[in-house]
């Protein structure tokens, strides 16, 4: 698998300061996640951080019904898809056979592709729809 430092880069920003900061803590839940074999405390960390990517998600999706983003629907899936690859994680972890690294490296490629992509639309659609009554923060 190809790797990469798991860390924030401004390049990652969406221009919105709300879904950024959460976006900021994600990545660092991430990257504070053990890269080798598993220990009982590990199980943790991962909880934490699978839990925080469902809490995360949940609010960007209230966010998005807020401001009217047209693109929720087709959204929520991307969510949907990865809280499912999650859970096959859980399990492999509970039965003793997960690669934690590889589990790093999935869940930061996933959560950086999906900013780059599809968090950033949100972005978009907020500055190119005046109407919109939520504006990025600064
Ligand atoms: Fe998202």
């Amino acid at each position: 698998m190809d790797t990469c430092q798991i860390a924030w880069a401004d390049s990652l920003s969406v221009g919105d300061g709300h879904i950024d900061s959460q976006h900021k803590k994600l990545i660092g839940l991430i990257s504070s996640i053990s890269e080798y074999i598993p220990k009982p405390k590990d199980k943790d960390v991962m909880g934490e951080a699978v839990e925080y990517a469902g809490t995360h998600f949940g609010d960007e999706e209230a966010y998005m019904a807020k401001i009217g983003y047209p693109a929720l629907a087709a959204h929520q899936t991307e969510h949907k898809r990865l809280a499912i690859i999650l859970m096959g994680y859980k399990k492999d972890f509970n039965e003793g056979r997960i690669n934690m690294f590889s589990f790093k490296q999935f869940m930061f490629l996933w959560i950086r592709d999906h900013i780059m992509d599809t968090d950033r639309k949100i972005g978009e659609f907020l500055r190119e729809t005046p109407e919109s009554r939520y504006g990025p923060a600064e």
